[in-house]
């Protein structure tokens, strides 16, 4: 078959340095890969005062995937960067679903303690284009001691059924079939309001799926206490961003957790990119755990129909949690990408 056209944005910190890694287990993995790299960032932004040309992204509109690794710098006013290239891209293509699987590998330390894999193993559903990082809001009286800063929260009756029908597919897929609906109905009454009914209504068609409701401040203490309940959650952007960060957490760390900015419908590339930023504490120093972005690459590779070479990239990454197993530090940041492709060649 012909090449993966695949467009890269390495982006800024540790960024650039998780990406090559990623790169190279996927040329490991032997599937015939065209890649483009594209130098959005802070250096760009710098140099130009551009953050996401027009014409770039057109251009990416055409591949059939796109590999980010982080994006922000301290340099950069908090949200140019966040906002209007990474924000932006989710929102121009249209990436609804923001898929976060939350597993514990076995061997991985995590600080539940006791935790087994089988009691970490989920997938949150995250809402992408909408909720309170569409951008609707202000500010009224800016600098003064009236000011008023409002961000409005937008949740469209299409954007919602869309979301909770992939994840309502997502769960009927799993082996417990079940789905958790995390938000704040309790005082987010008219967005509230319209998930439940939302996943009530999409329920009615998915009767092998079994639902129930959490708050979204319950789900973060659950996520501590009680990770089994979970198998699929969906919930709103802001929510899902929030309880995806727990989520790395009690699966071993951040520099484990890949995501998905998927396009269900294929009308432009879906993205794919590790949970974390760019980490400027650690950046440039080889201290990056580069595992998150080869596990994003497992989920770019499933998701362009390579399944085969997907579960192959999990397995290495895998077989190597296993032998690290309490010395992550001692290797570097290539080592480690090194190691893990050596894995995938076999
Ligand atoms: P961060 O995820 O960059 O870092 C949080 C902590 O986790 C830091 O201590 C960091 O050293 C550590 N960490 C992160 N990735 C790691 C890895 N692979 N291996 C080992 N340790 C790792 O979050 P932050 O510090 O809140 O944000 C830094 C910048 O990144 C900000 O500009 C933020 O807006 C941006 N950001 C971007 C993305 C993205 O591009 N998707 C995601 C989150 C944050
Ligand atoms: C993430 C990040 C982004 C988000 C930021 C950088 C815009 O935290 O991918 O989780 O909030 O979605
Ligand atoms: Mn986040």
């Amino acid at each position: 078959s012909s090449n993966i056209r695949l467009a890269v944005i390495p982006g800024d910190g540790i960024g650039t340095e998780v990406v090559a890694e990623g790169l190279k287990v996927l040329d490991a993995v032997g599937v015939k890969v065209e890649s483009t790299h594209y130098d959005l960032g802070a250096a760009r932004y710098h140099a130009t005062g551009e953050t996401l040309p027009d014409s770039v992204l057109a251009e990416l509109r055409g591949f059939d995937a796109i590999l980010l690794g982080a994006v922000g710098d301290p340099s950069v006013p908090p949200g140019v960067l966040e906002r209007d290239l990474l924000l932006r891209l989710r929102f121009e293509l249209d990436h609804y679903v923001n898929l976060r699987p939350v597993k514990l590998f076995p061997g991985v330390e995590t600080p539940l303690g006791k935790a087994r894999p089988e009691d970490v193993d989920m997938v949150v559903v995250r809402e992408g284009t909408e909720g309170p990082y569409a951008g609707a809001g202000g500010v009224l009286r800016k600098g003064t001691p009236h000011e008023i800063a409002t961000q409005d929260s937008v949740n469209t009756a299409y954007g919602v059924e869309r979301v909770v029908r992939y994840a309502f597919e997502k769960a009927a897929g799993r082996e417990r079939r079940h789905l958790t609906l995390v938000h704040k109905t309790n005082v987010l009454t008219f967005a509230g309001d319209l998930w439940s009914r939302t996943v009530k209504r999409v329920a009615e068609e998915y009767p092998q799926v079994t639902t129930d409701y959490c708050h979204v401040d319950a789900a973060s203490m659950f996520f501590v206490s009680q990770p089994q309940r979970f198998d699929v959650i969906v919930t709103d952007n802001l929510f899902g961003d929030i309880i995806t960060d727990i989520g790395a957490a009690i699966a071993g760390g951040i520099g484990l957790s890949a995501s998905g900015n998927v396009n269900p419908d294929r009308t432009a590339p879906s993205m794919f990119e590790p949970v974390h930023g760019s980490a400027p504490d650690i950046a440039g120093q080889g201290k990056a755990d580069p595992s998150a972005t080869i596990l994003s690459v497992a989920m770019l590779l499933d998701h362009i129909g390579q399944a085969e070479a997907a579960a192959r990239v999990e397995q290495a990454v895998a077989d190597d949690l296993v032998e690290r197993a309490g010395a992550w530090a001692a290797r570097t940041t290539r080592e480690i990408g090194d190691d893990i492709a050596a894995r995938v060649a076999g």
